[in-house]
């Protein structure tokens, strides 16, 4: 068992905006929005020759910091480019939380980059795009690969383009990896993302994937525009009525337990130990969205 303070899902992740590295307009606007993480991009929304003033930039923003309570991630470019090995020890020393590492094939690339941050003394954390076969294939051994490791980020847009699959609604090509790495970071304590939804302007089919990645147990969503906060932010929170089921879960047990039964019932269901943990952590979670 994990302690609630070793527990790397315990964080609110509903909302998780990109912002290319090169977009200063969009790393100011960040400051406003109320999404839980921030990623700033240095991988595919960059182009080679913005490499290193992205990073310059990226750096600088997050060292500028006001970004309050969000949670900071640099995705770096892959290791073998030109710019990977550069990306982590700046994104490292900038004070971002995590490092996000793109098209992930083999544990052996998140044990190297968790070397490095050994290395660099870091406290710095590892998430990992889950957007190549082999990745999704080999996810248990990339979900053990380093104590780092907290996170899965669903790449549907490369993922689907590797398979020859069609990823549109309701993504029936794309659950079989969908649900295998939500398996397998529930199996391995980590958190997991849902891929972006690129028609920002699609507000329907947005709200629409958003209920079917809540439906299929992942934390939150990968955004990439802030119209797409609110929504996410919705489907990705306890229900209201979830929230009092658990409170009346805890006291019907705490009546059970001071009456020395190990075993309650409400509304003709049975209520464990178990149940009330779960109740707990529902409860847990939701004061740490409305803390805010
Ligand atoms: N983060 C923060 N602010 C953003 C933003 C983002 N990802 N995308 C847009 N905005 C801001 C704009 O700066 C603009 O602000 P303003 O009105 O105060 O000037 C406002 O939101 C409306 O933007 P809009 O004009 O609708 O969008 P756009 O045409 O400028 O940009 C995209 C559309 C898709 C290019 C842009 O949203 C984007 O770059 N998204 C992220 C892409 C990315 O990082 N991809 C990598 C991961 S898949
Ligand atoms: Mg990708």
């Amino acid at each position: 068992m994990t302690s609630p303070a070793e527990d790397k899902t315990a964080r609110p992740r509903r909302s998780c905006l990109y912002m290319p590295g090169t977009n200063t307009r969009a790393h100011d606007k960040a400051r406003e929005l109320a999404c839980d993480v921030l990623i700033f991009d240095l991988e595919d929304s960059v182009a080679p020759d913005a490499k290193q003033a992205a990073r310059e930039q990226v750096v600088a923003r997050i060292n500028a910091g006001g970004y309050g309570r969000r949670e900071i991630v640099v995705r770096v470019n892959h290791a073998d480019t030109p710019w990977g090995d550069a990306d982590i020890a700046a994104a490292a020393r900038s004070g971002a939380q995590a490092i996000l590492l793109p098209k992930v094939t083999t544990a052996a690339e998140i044990a190297a980059a968790g070397k490095v941050l050994d290395g660099l003394g870091a406290g710095t954390r590892l998430w990992t795009m889950m957007e190549t076969a082999r990745g999704v294939l080999d996810a248990p051994a990339i979900a053990a690969a380093h104590p780092r490791l907290e996170l899965f980020a669903m790449g549907l847009e490369d993922f689907a383009k590797e398979l020859h699959a069609d990823k549109r609604a309701p993504r029936t090509s794309m659950l079989y990896a969908l649900e295998r790495s939500v398996l397998v970071a529930r199996a391995y304590g980590l958190s997991v993302l849902d891929g972006v939804y690129p028609a920002f302007s699609d507000d329907e089919g947005f709200a629409a994937e958003c209920a079917q990645g809540a439906m299929l147990g992942f934390d939150g969503k990968q955004l990439i525009h802030p119209r797409q906060v609110s929504a996410a932010n919705a489907a990705f929170s306890p229900a209201a009525e979830a929230v009092a089921e658990a409170r009346r879960i805890i006291a019907a047990y705490d009546d059970a337990r001071a009456r020395g039964d190990g075993v309650a019932v409400l509304d003709g269901r049975m209520v464990e130990a178990l149940h009330v943990a779960e109740a707990r952590a529902l409860i847990a979670f939701a004061d740490a969205i409305t803390s805010d």
